[in-house]
């Protein structure tokens, strides 16, 4: 492949890998069986549109079941948007690009729900922060946190360098996080992956306290917050991880550096400091990471019957597929029926909202309330989908 003999693309793509590796000290290249790239315009310019269209144009493709994450525009409706048409054009070119390359045309954050789902103990090359520490924590599949260029080039060659979180004695707990609080809502997971991703960087926790029972998208919730205040690509949750049976297991042969206990107060506290206006909030998103069929069920239930006042956008983000689904279920339309807009294959992080003018957000979402102040200077006030629906259907 680096002699060229496959195309510039693959020789390219090839040389991007093996620096990599080189780079992290990796001995060996192993073979992947499923990628996971980022295609969203906003995070990767013109330099990604053209580097992704050379990559085409060489007839390179991709060797290994590639998803792609969210893109910066509805793909039907961006017009009523308020995106512009120079922009969501340099978007369909790299969409273009990406489907020369063969890509699954997944458009979601959570791909494991649907089109790409690892086994454990797979080696995988993913990006997409919150899907990595899913992946890596839930279902014991391996991969590391790809950045946008490394993850196609892994997806075009079908390897990646052997290092980091592949290598299994790299996967040990290191940080105990004890969970001291019953009754645990869709809220306090986000909190607590929050808390977690803030104390411990990218070191890797072992969690105790969580129920057994814990819903997938509740840990999606989780996973998603601590990939982002954090850098976690992997947690062990005692008694769900597939490699925690038990904290001894988890932990394997390290010390323990540190022990955090997260109560009742702190994710109170955690609250209070995700929190930066609680200033009518003109904005309600949620869908972050994007919204599973059994959370779109319980919106239904929850909005059945209400109306969004006028001056409220409410927005929930979900993937093409399951929109399709609920469609077919009648869910959807109930809750568009409400006046909550569905919104597929984007987000109101990657996509350009300035045009609305909005100053605060509501959310439930602890990764949509980290990031977008940063990203969109837009307020955030983050509460449990209950008062984000109290809040947006009553009054005027
Ligand atoms: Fe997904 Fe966007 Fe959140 S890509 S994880 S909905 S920031």
């Amino acid at each position: 492949m680096l002699d060229g003999e496959r195309g510039e693309g693959v020789r390219f793509a090839m040389e991007v890998v093996t620096r990599v590796g080189d780079i992290y000290g990796a001995e060996k290249l192993v073979q992947i069986s499923s990628s996971h790239v980022l295609g969203h315009y906003s995070s990767l310019h013109d330099a990604g549109v053209e580097m992704m269209e050379r990559f085409t144009g060489s007839k390179a493709s991709f060797r290994v079941p590639t998803t792609v994450d969210p893109i910066s525009i509805e793909p039907e409706r961006w017009r009523d948007l308020k995106i512009q048409s120079s922009y969501a054009e340099k978007q369909m070119r790299l969409t273009n690009a990406l489907m020369g390359l063969g890509v699954i045309p997944s458009f979601t954050c959570t791909p494991y729900e649907c089109c790409n789902v690892p086994r454990h103990g797979e080696i995988l090359a993913w990006s997409e922060s919150s899907a990595v520490a899913y992946v890596n924590s839930i279902v014991g599949a391996k991969t590391n946190r790809l950045t946008a260029g490394l993850d196609v080039s892994c997806a075009i060659t079908g390897l990646t360098p052997y290092f980091g979180l592949l290598i299994p004695e790299n996967r040990f707990g290191q940080v105990l996080i004890e969970v001291k609080k019953r009754k645990l809502g869709n809220l306090d997971f986000h909190t607590i992956g929050y808390i977690i991703g803030k104390t411990v960087g990218n070191r890797i926790p072992v969690v105790t306290g969580l129920p057994l029972d814990a819903k997938n998208y509740q840990l999606k919730g989780l996973a998603s917050a601590a990939a982002s205040s954090g850098s976690v690509a992997l947690f062990h949750a005692v008694g769900i991880s597939p490699d925690a049976r038990n904290v001894d297991q988890a932990f394997g042969p390290n010390e323990l550096e540190d022990k955090i206990v997260i109560d009742e107060s702190g994710i109170r506290e955690a609250e209070d400091e995700i929190t930066t206006s609680r200033e009518n909030p003109d904005f309600v998103a949620i869908g972050c990471p994007h919204y599973s069929i059994p959370e779109l069920i319980e919106l239904t239930h929850m909005v059945k019957g209400k109306r969004v006042k006028r001056n409220v956008e409410f927005w929930v983000y979900t993937s093409k597929h399951v929109a399709a689904y609920i469609r077919e279920m009648g869910v959807l339309q109930t809750i568009e029926a409400s006046g909550i807009r569905v919104l597929t294959s984007t987000c109101a992080v990657i996509s350009p909202i300035k045009e609305w003018g909005f100053k605060v957000m509501m959310t439930n979402s602890a990764k949509f309330a980290n990031v977008i102040p940063s990203e969109h200077k837009i307020d955030v006030y983050y509460a449990p989908l209950k008062d984000l629906i109290e809040y947006a259907t009553k009054g005027e």
